[in-house]
């Protein structure tokens, strides 16, 4: 898998260095995170995106902040900084919890060392969570009537939006390794366009799929052409009603009404059961530009936009939807698979 190749984040020197996606597919740059500054630029700027990878740079963003000075004021606008990034994906705010919590009683000339330990921990986490959402994700895949099995998704939520193997592409890596015949359908998911890093992935890993417009996805799942619908996740409420990429409701209620299984796949970082329901979860509205204007590369390689609506066209851009827990079939975490009323008892307790 390519993954063994690229990676999203690695350390380096005491520094971080993470692969730009904006950059991608038509570069692989990685960029050097030297500071919180770097960090919360990274995450913000979308260098690196996912919720699972947000959560981890977030918690890397803690370790290159201490350099600068790793007292209780320091470490407080550390984790207040690095919460004001991106307010969807709740693995932002977990990571910064679960840092917060091991560095607070420390002394501080032990706090640097350990922030580095246990960012590193969250990471290798990451990539064992998903493995295993892979190995739960499975069975459905196997359980689809026929063959090649026809998957869609939305956004990316493969390797490249986590440390390794993705949530809702885990299955799919999973049958791929298992020999199962499949297809994935993935929807462009503008106005970011993360469909694009799927639609490469898949390519880098030889596995069959089709990119499509966002609004071809209802009349494929009409006529007959999925057997079933992965997607991630930002952040799940306690009942089960989901935040993720915009675009992703319509998808579920197109499901829901040709009768076709609609799955999210997230680790148990991505539950925020302190959020009773979807209404609960913040959604980031991200700036008009990104509507109004398409970005890509020339045919010389060169990074270039187009405006496609005047400067002045009023914009709105929300990078996130709720998908109400009644059009989710269900939940793929790394503990196993539940409906979306088991959270609470899949994922309250310790691991
Ligand atoms: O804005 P993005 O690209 O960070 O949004 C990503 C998504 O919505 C993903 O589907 C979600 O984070 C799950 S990633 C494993």
């Amino acid at each position: 898998m390519i993954a063994e190749r690229l990676c999203t984040l690695r350390e380096e020197d005491g520094a971080v260095a993470v692969l730009d996606q904006t950059q991608l597919p038509h570069r692989h740059a990685m960029r050097h995170l030297a500071s919180l500054a770097d960090a919360v630029h990274a995450i913000r700027a979308m260098l690196v995106r996912g919720a699972p990878l947000i959560g981890v740079t977030a918690a890397y963003g803690v370790a290159l902040a201490l350099k600068e000075g790793a007292g209780d004021e320091a470490l407080a606008r550390a984790l207040e900084t690095l919460a004001a990034a991106r307010p969807t994906a709740v693995n932002l705010g977990w990571a910064l919890a679960r840092m917060r919590g091991r560095l607070a009683l420390l002394p501080p000339a032990r706090r640097r060392e350990a922030a580095w330990a246990e960012a590193r921990a969250i990471a290798t986490e990451d990539a064992e969570a998903n493995r295993r959402i892979g190995a739960h994700g499975l069975a459905l895949l196997e359980a689809a009537p026929r063959r090649p099995v026809n998957v869609m998704t939305h956004c990316n939520a493969g390797w490249l939006a986590t440390t390794a193997w993705g949530t809702a592409l885990a299955p799919v890596y999973a049958a791929r390794e298992a020999g199962l015949p499949l297809h994935v359908w993935v929807s462009e998911t503008r106005p970011r366009n993360q469909g694009l890093l799927t639609a490469w992935e898949l390519r880098e890993a030889g596995i069959p799929h089709t990119l499509i417009a966002d609004n071809a996805a209802g009349h494929l799942l009409r006529q007959g052409l999925a057997d079933l619908v992965i997607v991630g996740a930002d952040r799940i409420a306690a009942n089960g009603d989901t935040a993720n990429k915009v675009g992703t409701v319509l998808k579920a209620l197109a499901a829901a009404d040709c009768g076709v299984p609609f799955h999210v796949a997230a680790p148990c970082s991505s539950i925020d059961l302190a959020c009773a329901d979807g209404a609960a979860i913040p959604i980031e509205e991200r700036g008009g530009d990104e509507v109004r204007r398409v970005a890509g590369f020339d045919r010389h390689g060169a990074p270039a936009t187009l405006a496609i609506a005047a400067e002045t066209t009023p914009v709105a851009n929300p990078a996130f939807d709720i998908t109400p827990a009644r059009l989710v079939t269900g939940v793929v975490t790394e503990r196993g698979r539940c409906a979306p009323d088991g959270l609470r008892a899949l994922a309250g307790g310790s691991p």
